[in-house]
C-alpha cells in the first residue's frame, strides 16, 4: 500500500473538536477544505482553533508552509447542501446520533458528484446502518480519526459489506498522504480500537472494585509492565467516564456480558466525576 495523492478538495461536516482537527490536517496537506458548521460562533472558533494549531506546528518546525497560506485554503459554509460538487471526500463529524448523521450525509450526497467518497467519523454507530440511507452506499465507509487529530498516528478505516474496494483503497492512500497509518476493520460494534480499549478499561475498573490494587498501581501495571503509553484508568479519565459508559452500554447490548458496565463506573458518572474535564475521575486532575 503506497501513499496516495492529496485530495484536491475535502468537505468536513461539523466544526467541533474533531471536525476542526480533520480540517486542519487536510488543509496542511494542501487540500481546499470546506468546513460545514451550522453555528457561526462555532465556525469562527473552529477557524481560530485551526489557526492556533498551525501556529503551534510552525513553532515546532513541522509546518512546511506559512500558517496564513494554509488557513487560506479553509472556507466555512453553513450547511451540507452548500458543499461544492467537486469535493473528492466528505468527512462527517457531527454529534454521535444516527438520525442527525443520516440527515447530513443524505443532504451531502445530493450535492456532491458521483465519484465523491463519503465518510463518517463516528466512534460507535453502525456504519452499515448509516450507509443504508444513502443512494450509493458503495462509496461510503468509516474514517475514525483520533483526538487530537493533528498529533494522532492512526485512522481506523471501517468498511461495510457494500463499500467498494476501490473506495477503501483511495481512502487508505489519503490516510498515508496525511502521514498517518491506517488499519482496515470490518464494520462491527466498537470496531477494533473501542472494543479492545473499553474492555481493558472495564476490567481495570472491576479490579479497583475488587480491591486488587489502587488506581496508580493498576495504571503502572500496564504503563511500566506492558509499555502502554497510558494506563487504562488514566485513559478512561481522559476520554471521559460518561463517554466510556455510553460506549460500554452499546457494546453490552451488541456483544454481551463481558462489556457490562461496572457499578463503580455508573456511580462515578452519577456523581459527576467524569474524569479530567471535571477535575476528578479515577485520578485527581484538579
Ligand atoms: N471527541 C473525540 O475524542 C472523538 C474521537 C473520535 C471520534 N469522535 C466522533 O466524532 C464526532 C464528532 O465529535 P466531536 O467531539 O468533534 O463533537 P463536537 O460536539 O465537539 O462537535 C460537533 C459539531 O457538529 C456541529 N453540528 C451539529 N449538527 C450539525 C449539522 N447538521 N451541520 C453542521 N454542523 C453540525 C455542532 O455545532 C458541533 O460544532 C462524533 O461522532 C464522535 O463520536 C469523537
Amino acid at each position: 500500500m503506497t501513499t496516495g495523492p492529496a485530495p484536491a478538495a475535502v468537505g468536513v461536516i461539523g466544526g467541533g473538536r474533531m471536525g476542526a482537527g480533520i480540517a486542519q490536517v487536510f488543509a496542511t496537506l494542501g487540500s481546499r477544505v470546506h468546513l460545514v458548521e451550522r453555528d457561526p460562533d462555532v465556525a469562527a472558533a473552529a477557524r481560530q482553533r485551526v489557526a492556533d494549531g498551525l501556529t503551534k506546528s510552525a513553532g515546532r518546525g513541522t509546518l512546511n508552509s506559512h500558517p496564513e497560506e494554509v488557513l487560506g485554503r479553509l472556507t466555512a459554509v453553513s450547511d451540507a447542501g452548500a458543499l461544492p460538487s467537486d469535493v473528492d471526500l466528505v468527512v462527517e463529524a457531527i454529534p454521535e446520533r444516527a438520525d442527525l448523521k443520516i440527515a447530513v450525509l443524505t443532504e451531502a450526497e445530493k450535492t456532491v458528484s458521483a465519484s465523491t467518497v463519503l465518510a463518517t467519523n463516528t466512534s460507535s454507530l453502525s456504519i452499515s446502518e448509516l450507509g443504508s440511507a444513502l443512494k450509493r452506499p458503495e462509496r461510503f465507509l468509516g474514517m475514525h480519526f483520533f483526538n487530537p487529530v493533528p498529533a494522532s498516528q492512526l485512522v481506523e478505516v471501517i468498511k461495510t459489506s457494500e463499500t467498494a474496494n476501490a473506495v477503501t483503497h483511495r481512502v487508505r492512500g489519503w490516510v498515508r498522504a496525511l502521514g498517518k497509518s491506517d488499519i482496515v476493520v470490518r464494520d462491527s460494534p466498537g470496531f477494533a480500537t473501542s472494543r479492545l480499549g473499553v474492555l481493558l478499561g472495564l476490567e481495570a475498573i472491576r479490579m479497583l472494585e475488587d480491591g486488587v490494587a489502587d488506581a496508580d498501581a493498576i495504571d503502572n501495571a500496564m504503563e511500566l509492565g506492558y509499555r502502554h503509553p497510558m494506563g487504562p484508568l488514566r485513559s478512561t479519565d481522559l476520554v471521559g467516564l460518561d463517554v466510556r459508559l455510553a460506549i460500554a452500554e452499546h457494546l453490552h447490548t451488541t456483544l454481551g456480558e463481558r462489556f457490562a458496565p461496572p457499578r463503580l463506573l455508573r456511580d462515578k458518572v452519577a456523581r459527576g466525576e467524569l474524569g479530567r474535564k471535571t477535575g476528578r475521575g479515577f485520578h485527581d486532575w484538579s
